[in-house]
């Protein structure tokens, strides 16, 4: 097999070293493309180019395979546990017992907001989208923390990652109770991080949430599938701002930012307004597919296909499952379940989704499971992003401790006017 890729274009003849990755990826490495030739390649979207290499996160989206560090996802579900997956995910192996009872006394000691950030969420007013207070805080976050703008090591890093991880979920929590006008609750030391999170967001003075174990298990999956994702749009934001070296506090609030746009972090909230629409009778499930498949309707059905899985994304069978088991658990019985089951057999045996290789994805059945614990439809994406915090840290670092860590910066093809004068206001047509 070839080890270089041949450019052949009018005179130009140019070698191009090939490079391949652990599970036999391969990529041509056009580095010195501008400079041997004078071109550049061409990638608007940047569906064919590779902007690293990193050892965090391998999909192969044709087999319908996602593994955090080598280990697939399917064998997180059993007994869920985000932090481990956290610190997998940003530090490269599973924490020792004595490494993970530490972090976790880390995460409680940081859960606290500075008070002078309490005043703050009392500055926006109710209706201020969660997520738009969730990329502000985060940057506040930086103006508590100079002494963490500067990291080196992978202790400094920690104590970062600990402080973010931490004070993301009560962030997360009191934006809500703002727009509920509800009294903030400071976090509970005595409880674990989802456990913590869900008291925050749904105690009430003198009246404790009690959380369960099949509650404490929804929550914790629905974090890890979302831990990571590779080169998404957030975490391409996050490496693009920390290739300026802009501090971790900046460059994870820019991630919130990159993730808040409907493309990305809302198709779910998406989903449960297609089911619903089913609910109310306005459509029947049949009638949805066939509007779905429709090219003259801008509809699709909502949490079906993906820009890499064309099998099975393994993270809408998992949550698909845990939808089941939560929902059975519960005693509550959600006819978007219903509805969401029947869509899926009717598009899994419709020639036009087979043939496309239209399958469910991780929005599926995600927006199922948070409404029945109870999360707000504003809140899905707040979830998302703390579930991919750690995945924004982990590419944050490994591109900090890459030696070639240049400042992105992109080229383009020029498409604009041609050298012309430039005419005083008073001689302008
Ligand atoms: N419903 C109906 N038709 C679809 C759907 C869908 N959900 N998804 C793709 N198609 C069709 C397209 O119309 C196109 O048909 P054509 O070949 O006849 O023109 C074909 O399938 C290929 O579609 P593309 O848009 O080229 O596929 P791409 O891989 O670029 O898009 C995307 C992926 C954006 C996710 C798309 O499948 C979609 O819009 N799905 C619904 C929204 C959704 O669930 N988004 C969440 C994605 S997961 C995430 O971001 C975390």
């Amino acid at each position: 097999m070839s080890d270089t890729a041949k450019l052949t274009l009018g005179d130009i003849q140019q070698e191009l070293p090939v490079i391949e990755g652990t599970e036999c990826e391969r990529g041509i490495d056009i580095r010195q493309l501008r400079a041997r030739t004078g071109l550049i390649a061409y990638d608007p979207g940047y569906g064919n180019t590779g902007s690293c290499e990193s050892a965090i996160t391998y999909i192969d989206g044709e087999k319908g395979i996602l593994r955090y560090r080598g280990i697939p996802i399917e064998q997180f579900a059993e007994n869920p546990n985000f932090i481990e997956v956290a610190w997998l995910l940003i530090f490269g192996d599973l924490p020792s017992e004595e490494e993970y009872h530490s972090f976790a006394a880390e995460l409680k000691v940081h859960a606290n907001l500075d008070e002078g950030m309490k005043h703050q969420f009392e500055g926006f007013p109710r209706s201020a989208p969660p997520m738009a207070i969730l990329s502000a805080m985060i940057n506040a976050l930086s103006c508590f923390h100079p002494e963490l703008h500067e990291l080196e090591d992978a202790e400094s890093v920690r104590s970062t990652t600990a402080r973010l991880l931490s004070k993301i979920r009560t962030i997360a929590a009191y934006a809500y109770r703002h727009s509920r006008g509800l009294p903030y609750m400071y976090p509970d030391p005595k409880l674990r991080y989802v456990p913590n999170f869900l008291h925050m967001m749904f105690s009430r003075p003198y009246d404790e949430f009690l959380c369960d174990e099949t509650v404490r298990d929804a929550v914790n999956l629905v974090l890890i599938l979302h831990a990571d994702h590779e080169q998404n749009c957030s975490t391409s934001t996050v490496r693009m701002v920390g290739s300026s070296h802009a501090n971790l506090f900046a460059s994870c609030a820019a991630g919130v930012c990159a993730l808040w746009g409907p493309l990305h972090g809302g198709a779910n909230v998406e989903v449960l307004r297609m089911l619903e629409r089913i609910h109310q009778g306005k459509i029947t499930p049949e009638e949805y597919v066939r509007l779905a498949k429709d090219k003259e309707s801008s509809a699709r059905l909502m949490g079906f296909g993906h820009r890499v899985y064309k099998n099975f994304d393994p993270r809408a069978k998992i949550l698909g499952q845990m939808a089941e088991r939560l929902l059975s658990y519960t005693g509550k019985n959600d006819p978007l379940l219903d509805i969401a089951r029947r869509l899926e057999e009717i598009a899994l045996e419709d020639p036009y989704f087979v043939e496309r290789k239209l399958y469910p994805n991780v929005d599926f059945y995600s927006g199922l499971i948070l409404r029945a614990i109870g999360i707000p439809t504003n809140m899905f994406t707040v979830m998302f992003s703390m579930g991919r915090l750690p995945g924004w840290i982990a590419h944050w670092w490994e591109q900090r401790q890459n030696g070639d860590n240049k400042i992105m910066r992109p080229r383009q093809i020029y498409t604009g006017r041609n050298q012309n004068d430039y005419v005083p206001l008073a001689k302008r047509p």
